[in-house]
């Protein structure tokens, strides 16, 4: 009891320096796939061994940086898309409603998407979308509207991407990321409590069709970004209550990573979504994750709720080279 509360007390800690920010459901042209389908949220893609939260990844060369911590795990499940489906990616922080907070308010920072082949290879993500600062404050040091605390904390938690037009049919993984950059004004390199978060999310998709482009040559994750990166390491501004500070606000912000690749959509649009199917809420049974050290407890009560033992140790990604097929039939979008 005594180490439960203990735990629970650090999960609480932990939540407030961490958003928990990921990818809760896929609306493939509106239509949810479900809660948790396709997706390799670490945090919760069923029994253990498949299952952990999502804390940020700060350290650049590790491979949870790829698909967050447990992103070699395959989903059960895969989505099925054609050539210029929109696809909604649909972020949340603590459950699936449109009251959550999606990410913490202060976790200003760019959104990006990248396409790779699945399972991916040597410089195989390709970037297809992004949004950093987008609008510059109208008040002395604000930071500005930014993709993630702007854009799409405040529709919902919806990212939108578009399937490239043409593109050869085959099983991809999407990687989506969320940036925040509250601590970024510092390296992670030299002060390891600091950093910019990431967080990436992978998605499963299969398209379908009669398209014959091919992806071009991208970049590795870990590798595209580094903390030499202007977007990387980098002074968001003010949060509440922070002092004010001693040089003005950056009035440009340069996104980490390639360019978007020229096959890409020039633009997205939000489309409309309708119902949630599945549950809107997922109870945390497992782990928190502190610099992608899995620290993990388990639990005996199958509603994940009486701890019984907690340890500490490394994840290390086994990302196969060969593609698996899930182990459940493809979502079909239509
Ligand atoms: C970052 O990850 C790399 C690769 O896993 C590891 O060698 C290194 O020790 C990590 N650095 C920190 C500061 O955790
Ligand atoms: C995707 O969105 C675009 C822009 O709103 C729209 O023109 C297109 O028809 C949509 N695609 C599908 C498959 O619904």
């Amino acid at each position: 009891m005594r180490l439960y509360s203990s735990i629970t007390a650090l999960a609480a800690s932990l939540s407030v320096a961490n958003a928990h920010c990921y990818i809760w459901g896929v609306f493939v042209n509106g239509v949810d796939q479900g809660t948790f389908r396709a997706i390799r949220t670490p945090a919760y893609n069923g029994p253990s061994p498949h299952g952990y939260a999502n804390s940020p990844v700060k350290n650049l060369t590790s491979i949870d940086l790829r698909c967050n911590v447990l992103g070699d795990k395959q989903a059960d499940y895969t989505i099925q898309v054609r050539p210029g489906d929109n696809l909604t990616f649909d972020w949340h922080h603590d459950e699936r409603t449109d009251t959550d907070d999606v990410i913490a308010s202060s976790h200003h920072g760019p959104a990006l998407v990248y396409l790779s082949p699945d399972p991916p290879t040597e410089d195989s993500f390709v970037k297809i979308w992004e949004e950093g600062l987008y609008e510059m404050s109208d008040v002395l040091f604000g930071p500005g509207k930014w993709a993630t605390t702007s854009d799409i904390a405040a529709n919902h938690g919806h990212m939108n991407m578009r399937v490239p037009a043409g593109l050869k049919p085959g099983h991809y993984l999407v990687r989506a990321e969320m940036i925040a950059l509250h601590e970024g004004d510092a390296s992670y390199l030299k002060n390891s409590f600091r950093g910019a978060q990431f967080y990436p999310n992978c998605v499963q998709i299969e398209v379908v069709g009669d398209g014959t482009v091919e992806l071009p040559k991208g970049v590795s994750f870990p590798g595209a970004y580094d903390y030499s990166d202007p977007g990387v390491v980098f002074d968001v501004g003010l949060t509440p209550g922070a002092p004010l500070p001693t040089t003005p606000c950056a009035t440009t912000y340069q996104i980490p990573g390639p360019t978007v690749w020229s096959g890409a959509w020039p633009t997205t649009s939000a489309v409309d979504v309708g119902p949630v199917s599945g549950p809107t809420t997922a109870t945390l049974w497992s782990s928190w994750i502190e610099k992608s050290i899995v620290t993990f407890a388990t639990y005996d009560g199958s509603d994940g709720s009486t701890l019984s033992t907690l340890s500490t140790s490394a994840y290390t990604a086994d990302w196969s080279t060969m593609y698996h097929t899930p182990e459940a039939t493809p979502i079909m979008s239509a």
